[in-house]
């Protein structure tokens, strides 16, 4: 649904270069909540506007629902108009809403509709629609300063809804909200998501929104993207920080002599029982140092860390046996050289 190969931006001004995008090779398929997460500065903003070329690649290619942005534009007044309907096509939310704090809510969500050149009556109309669609009916004549957080973001995402666009790009949109409020919008562009069969490309900074709802996640640093695919082939990769991050376990040894075992599973395998099975088949006393269990996307995933007695010489068949019970198996600290092949 939306796919970017080798988008590279790079800013110029007063004769310092910044490299904001460095060759980002992005696949989003329809359908799906896809999460971009990095620090401040990796270039997440960047990589939106980019998507709906509100910000001109330096170079790469951006084709969202089939159609190669990237070429409509720089062609003439024509292709210019061509790209401003594309672009109406692709609804972008904010982290500040970017509410006109003259115009009511309607006329709010009236405005791309106005620039489409709609009719008054249908404007009013697909207005009304949205903003039931988003639980706010009762404030259609209210003003934004009237307004939670939260309430506005609706408008917003009301308003990003408008052209009936078949993929939302959100920046950001629930960093300036509380939890509670943050998690009912989440739960908002899900349930969008599943209704319209929205395909969503969220940026985010809090690893809580990508685990509430992507199905998938991409971990930008420095212009590039480091890491990416579906949360379960993310967790299914050993020694991936997306999925650490994710699914944080922490605890040390607490000896020398002693085996640390991160150990993941989704889906089917469970855990407990096959680490109680292990107990008993070598006899052996096993002890939980942390444990992170989750749904995401309706899937239970987690992460325990473990320790055995013994080195990892000495565990190498518990390890095995666990293995073949389909656990990804990650052994913390002294990393035995077969583990380092695998990772690779
Ligand atoms: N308009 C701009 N002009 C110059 N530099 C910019 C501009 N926008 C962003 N940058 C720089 O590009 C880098 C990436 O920024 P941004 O895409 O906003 O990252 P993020 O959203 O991940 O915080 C940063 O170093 C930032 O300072
Ligand atoms: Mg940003």
């Amino acid at each position: 649904m939306i796919t970017t190969s080798g988008l590279t931006k790079v800013y110029r001004s007063r004769g310092r270069e910044v490299t904001a995008l460095d060759g980002v090779d992005l696949h989003v398929r329809e359908g799906e909540v896809y999460g971009v997460i990095g620090q401040s500065g990796a270039g997440k903003s960047s990589l939106i506007r980019c998507v709906n070329l509100l910000e001109r690649p330096t170079s790469g290619t951006v084709t969202v629902a089939g159609q190669d942005l990237t070429a409509l534009a720089g062609r003439g007044p024509r292709a210019g108009r061509e790209l401003r309907r594309a672009r109406s096509r692709i609804g972008m939310v904010f982290q500040h809403f970017n509410l006109l704090s003259s115009r009511t809510v309607q006329d709010n969500v009236e405005l791309p509709l106005e620039i489409l050149g709609t009719s008054g009556k249908e404007r009013s109309r697909k207005a009304l629609e949205l903003l039931d669609l988003v639980g706010l009916a009762d404030k259609a004549k209210a003003y934004p300063a009237q307004l939670s957080g939260g309430q506005k973001q609706r408008v917003g995402i009301a308003r990003a809804l408008a052209g009936d666009p078949k993929v939302l790009l959100s920046d950001e949109a629930t960093s300036a909200l509380d939890p509670e409020t943050t998690r009912s919008i989440l739960k908002l562009l899900r349930d969008l998501n599943q209704q319209l069969g929205l395909t969503v490309l969220l940026i985010t900074h809090e690893m809580d929104v990508v685990k509430s709802i992507c199905d998938s996640a991409a971990l930008m640093d420095k212009g590039r993207i480091v890491e990416s695919g579906t949360v379960s082939e993310l967790l299914a990769t050993p020694g991936s920080e997306l999925a650490a991050a994710l699914f944080p376990v922490g605890g040390e040894a607490t000896g020398d002599d002693r085996t640390v075992l991160d150990v993941t599973f989704h889906g089917e395998s469970a855990t407990q029982p096959v680490i109680s099975q292990l107990a008993r088949t070598y006899n052996i006393d096993i002890s939980i140092l942390g444990a992170a269990i989750d749904t995401v996307g309706g899937l239970q995933v987690g992460r325990m860390r473990i320790e055995l007695p013994g080195r990892y010489e000495d565990n190498v068949v518990p390890i095995g046996y666990l293995r073949e019970q389909g656990l990804q198996i990650d052994v913390v600290g002294a990393e035995p050289v077969l583990v380092k092949e695998g990772a690779k």
